[in-house]
Parts: structure tokens; C-alpha cells; sequence
């Protein structure tokens, strides 16, 4: 089985050496690992919960994209698109958040300390607070939702987030009585650096101590012989365990590297040049992402096209899931309600279900046809060697969430599954009326 892995990045500021070393490095590192179905995208609608700063949202858009591109992610091998070129987001962010219950996102981390901090001020609980960040969580779980994914790499701050993804997927499955949602596990990487910044706390933008990913090398270099050292002179053994200059040394050299430092600290190494050597490090690493990194943001317009194209990919995959949400939440089409007057009186006296009848064919294997309420035949199985295959199919097909078709052909996580009869030529309204026929099932059974 391929493993889905997804994780979305927040356009809201420039990049910076932090960024680089917790989570761009070692994403870009898993994204080459085989095996994996990779799912990168821009949370710009993310990046509106907190801001009303138009210029800043298109700029940072820019900039992370290249950012990713420039440093080795490959939109040919994975899926990197933005957020808001899929439609299917919002529109399953409502169905989801139909499902969230409000004392849910009453407890979420950010929205809690939100109002903390009103409280604390004196002020109204939701003083300030908008539904963006309410309602933020809800969105989060659509960008995991919509595409199944299995594993989602994230900080531990969002591990939260993930649990209420995890939360509403069961809740829908249950409510709608179907396996519409893999549930998604965090992944945090325990062993990532912290990067210290300038005056030795953690780099972040909060504390306005960062080291920009992308400045000259000389900006570079001025940044780091601004970090924090103390007053000791050269000749005097040096704490290496106590220096944010040897901390960022080690996010970016090797063992043996680390190792050699750590001795010259030992022996007394000047600030100085201990700042010489991190620097030309740091530079010698970034300098070919630099300039790839030059070079993309001038053309701003190639960037653009390598986000659609990456969307573009993915509607089918989106529509279709939201095809069947639609259906097994009601939205349906009115056309399927057209039944003959006495017909409706009947069927209201009894409300019939679609329905599978087994047979044995020619060749003696048993086989299964489904049959819609109204009695039209939509599927045939492909014939099974005996009643335990034959059944395993059937719930294989009920709790599928992955149907595709190919000509008339069913298939199931790209397998053929069975085939479609399809009576007016349209394999669409055949498989949309197929859809509708299981979840009409499923629902009736989890209702009884
Ligand atoms: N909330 C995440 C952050 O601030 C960004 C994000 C949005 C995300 N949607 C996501 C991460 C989906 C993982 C999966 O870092």
C-alpha cells in the first residue's frame, strides 16, 4: 500500500534559518523516500485567519513556493500545489464543520489561549476573535480529509489539530455510515534541531531573532557574527554546550565537523573565528539553493503555473470524494425522487433498500449483482471462487472510498472490482446512481 503523507505550509512571512533546519530539510528528505504519495501544499487560506495583510499573503506565497522549489522539491514526483486553486477545501470544510461539535473547538490550543488572554486583559472572552481562527482546525482537517492521507508531518504544536481531523473523519463515518475517511496520524519528528537564534532563544519570527534563509552571503555572515558570544578571550577553553554559535554549527555540519569544533572550543578557539568558520559552513551549504532561489522569484509567473498544474492534478481525485460526501449527506440529485405517484405510495408503505443478489454462473463460480431501491441493476461482481470471496467483495465495495471507474469497468484502488450497467450510455450518472445506492445502504444499516 502507498502511504499518503500531507502537510501544508503557512504563507506568512519570510523564510528563515529555523524554518530550514525543523521542517523544510527534513520534509524535502522524506519527499524523496520511495514508497510515499506526497501531498505539499500553501495554507494561504490558513494564512488569512490572522491576518488582513493582502501584500503580505501574495508576497509570502511567492516566497515559500520558491522557497520549496529552490531547495530540492520535485513537482514532478510530488504533489505541491496551493490551497486555494481546490475549490473541493471549502466546500468540504462546511460538510465537516456540520459535524464539529462547538464545544470541540471551544477547547482547541490556539482559540483557548485566545481567550485566555482576553480574560487576562479584562477583556470580553471573544474579544477580537474571528471565525478564521474559531474555525481554523475545521479547515486544517478538510486539507488532510480530502485526500486520505495516512501520515502528516507536522510540529508539536499541531498535533492537536491532527486529533480533531482524526475526530471529525469518525464522526462523519459514523454519522453517514460509511468509510468515507481515513483517519490521519500525526508524525513528529522527534530529533530535529531546535535552532537557536540570535540571542540564543529559539529562533522565531515571535522573538524577532531570526536569520533569513535567503540574504547574501555577506548578510549571512553579518547576521552571524551578531549572535550572542560571551566576554571570554581567545586561548580560553570555550563551553560548546552553552553556545548558540555551535548549536547552529551542528544543525549544519557533519559528526566529525561537529566534533572538530567542539575541540577547538575546547582549546580556546577566538569568537572570532569560531564565527568565521560557522559562517562559511552555512554559505557554502545555501549558496547553490541561493541562487536557484534567485532565479525562480524572477519569474514569478512559471511559479504560478507550477501551482495550477499541481491543483489541476489533484480536482479529479477531489471531486470525486466530494461527489459521494454530496450524496451521503443528501445533496442529491431531485431527478432520482421522480418516482410514479402510486409507486411512491407504495415504496413509502415499505421503503426497499438497494439490495445484492448472489448467483452462480456458467462456470459454476458465484457471483453478485446490486441492484438500486428502485430495482435497476448497477453492478455486476467479476465472479468468485465462493461464498466467503464473494461476500468479502461485497463489504470491500461498501466500504470503499476510492470507486473510479474505466469504461464501464468498476475499479477499486486501481483493481477492477466489477462492471457497471450501464443502461443510457452514461458510465457518470450509472456510477453517481451507484454511489448513491451504497451509501443509501449504509446509511439504512447504520440507522438500524
Ligand atoms: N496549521 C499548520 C501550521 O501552522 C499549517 C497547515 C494547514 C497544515 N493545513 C495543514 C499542516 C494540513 C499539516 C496538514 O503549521
Amino acid at each position: 500500500m502507498t502511504i499518503r503523507v500531507l502537510t501544508g505550509i503557512k504563507p506568512t512571512g519570510t523564510p528563515h534559518l529555523g524554518n530550514y533546519v525543523g521542517a523544510i530539510r527534513p520534509a524535502i528528505a522524506a519527499s524523496l523516500l520511495p514508497g510515499m504519495e506526497s501531498y505539499y501544499f500553501l495554507a494561504d487560506y490558513h494564512a488569512l485567519s490572522g491576518s488582513a495583510d493582502a501584500q503580505r499573503v501574495h508576497r509570502s506565497t511567492l516566497e515559500v513556493a520558491a522557497t520549496w522549489l529552490a531547495l530540492g522539491l520535485d513537482p514532478a514526483r510530488v504533489y505541491f500545489y496551493r490551497q486555494s486553486d481546490l475549490p473541493e477545501v471549502t466546500e468540504l470544510t462546511w460538510l465537516l464543520s456540520c459535524v464539529t461539535a462547538k464545544g470541540l473547538l471551544n477547547r482547541a490550543h490556539a482559540y483557548k489561549a485566545a481567550v485566555d488572554a482576553n480574560i487576562a486583559a479584562g477583556n470580553d472572552a471573544d474579544h477580537g476573535i474571528g471565525m478564521g481562527l474559531y474555525l481554523y482546525p475545521v479547515l486544517m482537517a478538510a486539507d488532510i480529509l480530502l485526500f486520505n492521507a495516512h501520515r502528516v508531518p507536522v510540529g508539536r504544536d499541531q498535533i492537536q489539530h491532527i486529533e480533531i481531523a482524526r475526530d471529525l473523519a469518525q464522526r462523519f463515518n459514523h454519522l453517514h455510515g460509511g468509510d468515507y475517511f481515513t483517519l490521519p496520524e500525526a508524525a513528529v519528528e522527534e530529533h530535529t534541531a531546535v535552532l537557536p537564534g540570535l540571542d540564543g532563544r529559539k529562533m522565531s519570527k515571535s522573538y524577532d531573532n531570526v536569520i533569513p534563509l535567503w540574504g547574501s552571503s555577506k548578510t549571512l555572515r553579518d547576521a552571524i557574527y551578531s549572535v550572542v558570544t560571551n566576554s571570554q578571550l581567545p586561548g580560553e577553553a570555550k563551553d560548546p554546550d552553552d553556545s548558540a554559535l555551535f548549536l547552529l554549527y551542528k544543525a549544519f555540519a557533519s559528526v566529525e565537523q561537529t566534533a572538530a569544533l567542539r575541540q577547538a572550543y575546547a582549546d580556546g578557539i577566538a569568537w572570532g573565528e569560531a564565527k568565521r568558520i560557522v559562517h562559511q559552513h552555512i554559505d557554502a551549504e545555501l549558496a547553490p539553493s541561493r541562487e536557484r532561489y534567485q532565479a525562480l522569484i524572477a519569474r514569478p509567473q512559471d511559479i504560478e503555473q507550477t501551482l495550477r498544474e499541481g491543483a489541476q492534478r489533484l480536482r479529479p481525485k477531489a471531486r470525486a470524494l466530494l461527489d459521494a460526501l454530496r450524496e451521503a449527506v443528501g445533496l442529491r440529485s431531485l431527478a432520482r425522487l421522480a418516482l410514479p405517484v402510486a409507486a411512491a405510495a407504495k415504496t413509502a408503505k415499505k421503503a426497499k433498500l438497494p439490495r445484492f443478489v448472489q448467483f452462480k454462473d456458467g462456470d459454476g463460480r458465484l457471483n453478485f449483482k446490486f441492484m438500486s431501491a428502485e430495482g435497476e441493476l448497477l453492478l455486476t461482481g467479476i465472479g468468485y471462487a465462493d461464498a466467503k470471496a464473494s461476500a468479502s467483495a461485497m463489504a470491500g465495495l461498501r466500504a470503499s472510498s476510492t470507486l473510479t471507474t474505466r469504461g464501464d469497468e468498476l475499479l477499486g484502488s486501481d483493481e477492477v472490482i466489477g462492471r457497471l450497467e450501464v443502461a443510457d450510455g452514461q458510465v457518470e450518472q450509472t456510477m453517481a446512481r451507484l454511489l448513491a445506492a451504497l451509501a443509501e445502504l449504509n446509511a439504512a444499516e447504520a440507522a438500524a
